[in-house]
């Protein structure tokens, strides 16, 4: 099959592999229709992430159609549709009873914090993921949706990722009717915890980046305030002067350990490694929220640490929240906000490109060229999948 192989950081390129074979009883084969590139994708490419193996594919937002599915599974059948949630999950341990479904205990034998990933290095397992002709879906049961006929095809693979990442941020900030709600980052993340900050109630919401296309995007299709942090000197006292002097309720870190904006993380978080990636935007949420509020982190960073004032934490009396999105929790409730037409994820997607481009998406999301906001890669057998179903329903 092709798929995308990593082969070192800023390099990946479209491949063949061997197909992936069912291995466990509880596994599926799903021929992917649609995959996407995310921001956590780019912690990859850029080398951030440990144990990035040369020869993995990445790609933890795909939908597809099973292909085959081993003797236990009960729930699906070659031939279903469906969308499978970025987190392995067992769906039993005692995390997952919790609907912590990031935290799953069972999927990932190489660290204890966060559960498996598909195609995000072996720190989070090693599964090969998404961006390819098939993958091999552990726990068949468990993760993946049949995707309703009224939810099409783009809304989908929103929904594996970004739409839940985006709605948790918003969730764990514990937004108040009214609340003032500022969002460092104006990526895919970012743009819809600005959506799901208004379904929660804020009072007004405002969204920080330095990219202007994004900006403008973000202003438009989520009506809220923006800046531009190359164009403020101190970026507390700017959050502070919007706000009364008060700060605001509510901080959000939609950007990570990749956070630009200040010589010092860069240089110690993202080059040196002395830390587990630039912890700007973390100084800046702790710094411009009012005493008292909530910060909700989730942006990556990585496992190590991070340097930050937690003096601030503590005397202002902050709660922070933070994790990898629960995805599946959130699935019923933005389903019916797409159906209420309150949220129309795809109109997001900026890029659709064949997935023997792999390399060129990568370099034009990453540098942040052709105004790219999100990539939706379409591997060669997509198509012929859509092709096969239209024949058999003329
Ligand atoms: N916790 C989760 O479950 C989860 C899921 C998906 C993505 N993520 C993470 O969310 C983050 C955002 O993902 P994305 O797909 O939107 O990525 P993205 O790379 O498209 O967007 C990040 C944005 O942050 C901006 N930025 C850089 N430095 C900044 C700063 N100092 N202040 C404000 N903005 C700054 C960039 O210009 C960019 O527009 C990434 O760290 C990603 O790994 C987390
Ligand atoms: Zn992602
Ligand atoms: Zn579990």
């Amino acid at each position: 099959m092709l798929a995308m192989n990593y082969r070192g950081p800023y390099r990946v390129r479209a491949d063949h592999k061997p197909d992936p074979v069912i291995e466990h009883p509880g596994d599926a084969i799903v021929r992917v229709t649609r995959t996407c590139i995310c921001g956590s994708d780019l912690h990859l490419y850029h080398g951030m992430v440990p144990d990035t193996r040369v020869g993995h594919t990445f790609g933890h937002e795909f939908i597809g159609v099973v292909e085959d599915v081993g003797s236990d599974v009960q729930t699906l059948k070659p031939g279903d549709r469906v969308l499978v949630p970025f987190n392995l999950f067992c769906g039993s341990c005692f995390f997952c009873q919790r609907e912590l479904f990031g935290n799953c205990h069972n999927t990932n034998p190489e660290a204890t914090a966060v559960g498996g990933i598909y195609g995000y290095s072996h720190t989070t397992g090693g599964y090969d993921g998404g961006q390819a002709e098939y993958v091999r879906v552990p726990m068949a049961d468990v993760g993946p949706m049949v995707i309703p006929d009224d939810i099409d095809d783009d809304n989908a693979v929103l929904l594996t990722d970004v739409t839940p990442t985006g709605y948790q941020a918003a969730e764990m900030g514990d937004i108040h009717e009214g609340d003032t709600v500022v969002i460092f980052g104006a990526g895919p993340i970012g743009i819809l915890a600005a959506k799901s900050a208004w379904l929660m109630g804020a009072g007004r919401v405002i969204v920080v980046d330095e990219v202007e296309y994004r900006l403008e995007f973000v202003k438009r299709w989520a009506q809220c305030e923006v800046v531009n942090f190359r164009e403020v000197g101190d970026m507390a006292e700017h959050i502070k002067k919007m706000t009364d002097w008060m700060g605001a309720d509510v901080c959000i870190d939609a950007v990570g350990g990749d956070a630009a904006g200040s010589i010092a993380q860069t240089l110690t978080g993202r080059l040196m490694k002395a830390q587990a990636g630039s912890s700007i935007v973390l100084h800046w949420c702790i710094n411009s929220v009012r005493k008292g509020g909530n910060i909700s982190i989730v942006g990556v960073y990585g496992p190590t640490f991070n340097m930050v004032p937690m003096g601030n934490v503590v005397n202002k009396g902050l709660t922070i929240r933070a994790n990898q999105a629960s995805v599946k929790r959130h699935l019923p409730r933005l389903i019916e906000h797409i159906r209420a037409g309150r949220l129309n994820p795809k109109e997001i997607i900026t890029h659709r490109v064949p997935l023997e481009e792999v390399a060129d998406a990568y370099h034009m999301f990453s540098s942040k060229l052709d105004n790219c906001i999100k990539t939706v890669l379409i591997p060669p057998r997509a198509n012929e999948v859509r092709a096969i179903k239209a024949s058999t329903t003329n």
